[in-house]
């Protein structure tokens, strides 16, 4: 077990109960969880169903959701379960806050995925004045999490905005950068936004945003057994992040921008491939899952 908690929570990254069990019995706590529709396609009931020739309605598919989240919601703490709302490229605002509205009554902890395009933008400054929970997600820049900040302010509510570090990390981008650029730029803001790193693929990932000082960090569990098995280090004050890939190759750096928080959210630049293309794989995984007609 974890002997002191730290300041950042620690959500598990994942789509199983019983694997949000396991890791809870390991750390001694679990302070949330995020899920999303890759995660969802890979819980071991839905995979059975599957293997079995037993794939899923849309409608099968959304239940077997919310059976998934309202048996991890009594697990975690004060940091809620995220949902994520299916969301394709031309999905609209509507549509997505219809989604929203209706998994965020599936459980009393909800926080409710929204993509960083001006679609899930959209949805979210609603959702915000409707006192719906949001996480931001597929968030690659600086940029967008301004947008994240302008679109939600105001919010009663902490939003999270999650960077995700491993897939900038996969083009030799240091991902890391764009978490610790977003802590600096909202230095500045009202403490609205909270940072939530995400595709967290080593324990490295995870120390690096520890030492960061992110409000909190998902990590997947085997990632979770590993810094375990290490015994939980911890970063220390002379902890430095190599900033390398798997071959020892140094990542590229992305410098900081100076972006006027005080902008309409329209005004910035959101556009990222990553967040393309990170659609596109949400949307073919959860479509992996559904029988031909549904
Ligand atoms: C969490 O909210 C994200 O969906 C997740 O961390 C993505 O991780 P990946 O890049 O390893 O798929």
């Amino acid at each position: 077990m974890l002997a002191n908690k730290p300041k950042t929570k620690i959500l598990v990254d994942g789509g199983d109960p019983e694997e949000t069990l396991r890791v809870k019995q390991l750390l001694g706590f679990v302070d949330g969880q995020t899920t999303n529709p890759s995660l969802i396609a890979t819980n071991p009931q839905i995979q059975q169903r599957i293997a079995s020739g037993h794939s899923l309605s849309s409608q099968e598919e959304k239940e077997e959701y919310r059976k998934i989240v309202q048996a991890i919601s009594p697990l975690v703490g004060d940091a809620g379960v995220s949902i994520e709302v299916f969301a394709d490229i031309g999905t609209t605002a509507e549509e997505m806050l219809a989604q929203g509205e209706e998994m965020f009554s599936w459980i009393p902890n909800a926080y409710i995925k929204y993509p960083c395009t001006r679609e899930g933008l959209r949805a979210a400054e609603v959702s915000v004045a409707r006192q719906i929970r949001v996480n931001m997600t597929l968030c690659f820049s600086q940029d967008q999490a301004a947008a994240v900040y302008a679109a939600t302010r105001g919010s009663k509510e902490p939003v999270y905005v999650s960077p995700f570090v491993g897939r900038l990390d996969d083009r030799g981008e240091n991902g890391m950068d764009v978490v610790k650029n977003i802590k600096k730029m909202y230095e500045s803001g009202d403490g609205h936004v909270h940072v939530l790193a995400a595709s967290i693929r080593h324990v490295d990932h995870l120390l690096a945003s520890l030492a960061t000082g992110v409000e909190l960090t998902t990590v997947p569990a085997k990632v979770l057994v590993e810094w375990a098995t290490k015994g939980f280090p911890m970063p220390n004050q002379d902890f430095s992040y190599k900033a390398v890939n798997a071959s020892g190759e140094r990542l590229k750096a992305i410098p900081y921008k100076e972006l006027d928080l005080k902008r309409p959210w329209q005004s910035f630049d959101i556009a990222h491939e990553l967040t393309t293309r990170g659609i596109q794989k949400f949307v073919a995984d959860y479509r992996s899952t559904l029988r031909r007609s549904a």
